[in-house]
């Protein structure tokens, strides 16, 4: 792992600034730090995270993982998707037509729509306006 920043389990007092780079991404607030993984700096302060959420058989999403903009291209999301494949195994997910890249550098594929859990991805594309400009893309990393 880099030295830059090192990983852990969220805390209930690193809900604040997770919550913000959630926001500034227009997604949720996050139900609390269950299943959420921080990368942290040298100061122990988060600078990005990935939460899991299973499906009914067991199978984990990523859902969500965002790494605060000015740390962007430091490895932290690598690093978390490589944590998170430690803790869970198989990963899946809905991909952002921007993030596509990112995935499938990391070795991610498409997958079809008829196989993704929606609720577990936390995703309702059919009935989202933006669906057109997002060009979501379901995609897993299989286990190893
Ligand atoms: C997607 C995101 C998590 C990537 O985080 P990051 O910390 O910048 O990623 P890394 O630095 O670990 O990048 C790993 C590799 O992916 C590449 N990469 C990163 N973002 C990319 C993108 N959007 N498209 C193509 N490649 C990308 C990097 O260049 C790097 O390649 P390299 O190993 O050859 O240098 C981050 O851009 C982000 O938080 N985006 C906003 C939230 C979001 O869209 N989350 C995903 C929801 S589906």
């Amino acid at each position: 792992m880099s030295e830059l920043f090192s990983i852990r389990d969220a805390r209930a007092d690193d809900m604040g600034l997770i919550d913000a780079y959630a926001q500034a991404e227009g997604m949720d607030v996050m139900p609390g730090p269950e299943r959420i993984r921080v990368a942290v700096n040298d100061d122990d302060v988060a600078v990005g995270f990935c939460r899991l959420q299973d499906d009914e058989g067991g199978i984990a999403y990523v859902n969500p993982i965002v790494t605060y903009a000015p740390w962007r291209g430091y490895g932290v999301g690598r690093a978390l998707i490589e944590d998170a494949r430690t803790i869970a195994g198989e990963l899946r997910l809905v991909s952002r037509g921007t993030s596509e890249g990112f995935y499938r550098k990391l070795g991610f594929e498409p997958m079809p729509w008829n196989e993704v859990d929606l609720k577990a991805a936390s995703e309702d594309c059919d009935n989202c306006p933006y669906r057109a400009d997002c060009g979501p893309v379901p995609m897993r990393l299989r286990n190893k």
